[in-house]
């Protein structure tokens, strides 16, 4: 079955169906009886409340999820192909639904319907086919040890995984997550954002309609300090897996060591340098850099937060760069034409407008924007700065906005030391038509993922993941595998050498 194409439903507001804590396949309240409330950021206003979990709810989604994997069990006994077609089933599911689950994500997360669609629910589609095809191809090896033994790997489940997921992309961070460890044989205890459980909560009813057994997905919702910090330094789980800020995944680590030495996978900030050279197409690398940056209300960990440019062309590339923000269509994420939403909430609000002030104090050019868009909810215009360096805050740190900082370079030497020059190393880009400076770049740059004239692009075959403090481990593709497998290496002895 095809993805739709263009043009796509028209949007209705969606009716919330699913509020409460999934385990065991079924909806449950929270045991404290406590709920929390779930806001529009295009209104700030309250959508719903949603069942709160906290430690004694993590406790029943683990113990359920450790004995869906029981031996015996039926997703124990499970040949790999069996969960590879409950993987393809959960793809028809979300692509039966994905008006409605991208709908759900506009009202909790602001996002414009048309890429909630696409970007996110749409991608996902593919991404659990893609797994759905690798469950029964993850092999071990034969392996030519000395003297007479015959040596094999096995690559068996980890175990129960928790996975603490961000509300930026609500629907791909969930199935990135979860469709390798389901492919991989897994159980899972999942805390969506406490920002957008929505969107996870109804995949939940669809992972119960494909037919997955009771125990293998369990979907907490809740807050960071409380279930987050359960699953982070539970005994019984076996591996965490997380995507946020820096700061908390510092916290899950140190959970994970303190507790049972739980693997760990972290996707954290970025500050990713986009390098453009004088001979790129100008007005294709200033499209590709506002999207670099833009996309998403620049609320991408991968975003081009740093945009490198050529001097010869700095003051031009500045000029359109301007021209293209104050361009940038800003409003309702129900409208087609919306380029960009609101920011998720308050905090998020108000960090960006107090960083876009220190960059004006730090003696950055405010080059356009820098204020709220709007009267109400948390709507801010996108802003770009001129003659940034990387010894300002906005220079270095995670802005999380739409706040484009243009930086200045002069040479291929200047430029890697400076996209270089920073605590993370998540991705990088450059555009050039010069084939020795792509290569010189890309072999040169310290970051997880490298594009080269083009921007954000990311499929279900492409491994995605930080060098430095972005992170370790890699999610989709093949590689995703490797975080949710242990390797078993069976050395047998034998009568001869055969
Ligand atoms: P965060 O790192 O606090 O939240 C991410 C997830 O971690 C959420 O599910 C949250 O509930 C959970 N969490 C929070 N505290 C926890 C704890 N003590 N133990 C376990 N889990 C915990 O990110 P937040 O506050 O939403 O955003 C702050 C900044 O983080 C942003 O401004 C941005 O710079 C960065 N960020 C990066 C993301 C990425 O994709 N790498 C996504 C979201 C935020
Ligand atoms: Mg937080």
């Amino acid at each position: 079955m095809a993805l739709p194409t263009p043009p796509i439903p028209p949007i209705k507001e969606p009716e919330v169906k699913c509020t409460q804590i999934f385990i065991n396949n079924e909806f449950v309240n929270s045991v404290s009886g406590k709920t929390f409330p779930t806001t529009n950021p295009s209104t700030g206003a309250k959508i719903v409340d949603v069942q709160e979990g906290d430690k004694a709810d993590v406790d029943k989604a683990v113990a359920a999820a450790r004995k869906a994997l029981e031996f015996g069990s039926s997703w124990q006994k499970m040949d790999a192909s069996g969960r590879g077609r409950l993987l393809q089933k959960l793809a028809d599911l979300l692509q039966r639904d994905i008006a409605y689950i991208a709908s759900l994500d506009v009202l909790d997360n602001g996002k414009p319907y048309k890429e909630a669609f696409f970007v996110d629910a749409g991608s996902c589609v593919n991404i659990l086919r893609y797994y759905a095809g690798a469950a029964d191809k993850i092999c071990g090896k034969t392996i030519p040890i000395d003297g007479a033994y015959f040596c094999y790997t096995r690559h068996e489940p980890v175990g129960v995984c928790g996975q603490i997921i961000p509300w930026n992309f609500p629907v791909p961070m969930l199935i990135w997550k979860l469709a390798p460890a389901l492919a991989c044989g897994n159980t899972v205890v999942m805390k969506p954002a406490e920002q957008t459980p929505l969107s996870a909560l109804y995949i939940a009813s669809l992972v119960k309609e494909a037919g997955f057994p009771p125990g293998v997905v369990n979907i907490v919702p809740g807050y960071g300090p409380t279930a987050g910090a359960a699953i982070a330094s539970h005994p019984d789980i076996d591996k965490v897996a997380f995507t946020g800020s820096t700061e908390i995944g510092r916290v899950v680590m140190t959970l994970a060591a303190q507790s049972n030495l739980k693997r760990v996978s972290l996707e954290l900030g970025g500050k990713s340098p986009n390098v453009v050279f004088a001979d790129a197409d100008l007005d294709y690398a200033v499209e590709m850099s506002h999207m670099a940056l833009f996309f998403n209300m620049g609320q991408c960990c991968a975003a081009g937060s740093r945009t490198y440019v050529q001097e010869d062309i700095y003051d031009e590339f500045v000029k359109r760069s301007v021209a293209r923000a104050r361009a940038r269509k800003v409003g309702n994420p129900l409208d087609d034409s919306t380029e960009s939403g609101p920011q998720i909430d308050e905090t998020q609000f108000n960090k960006i407008l107090s960083m876009v002030e220190s960059g004006v104090k730090e003696g950055a050019k405010l080059q356009c924007g820098g204020k709220r868009h709007g009267d109400k909810g948390f709507f801010i215009q996108p802003t770009v700065f001129s003659d940034v360096t990387e010894d300002m805050l906005i220079g270095r740190e995670e802005i999380f906005g739409p706040v484009q900082c243009i930086f200045k370079f002069k040479t291929m030497e200047e430029a890697i030391e400076k996209a270089n020059k920073s605590q993370y190393g998540l991705a990088a880009s450059i555009f050039s038509k010069d084939l020795d400076k792509v290569m010189t770049f890309t072999g040169r740059v310290k970051a997880g993922t490298v594009w080269v004239n083009c921007y954000n692009w990311l499929t279900a075959q492409t491994p995605f993941g930080g060098f430095k403090q972005s992170g370790f481990g890699r999610e989709l593709g093949e590689y995703a595998l490797h975080e949710y497998t242990e390797v078993k290496t069976v050395t047998m002895q034998t009568t001869s050498k055969i």
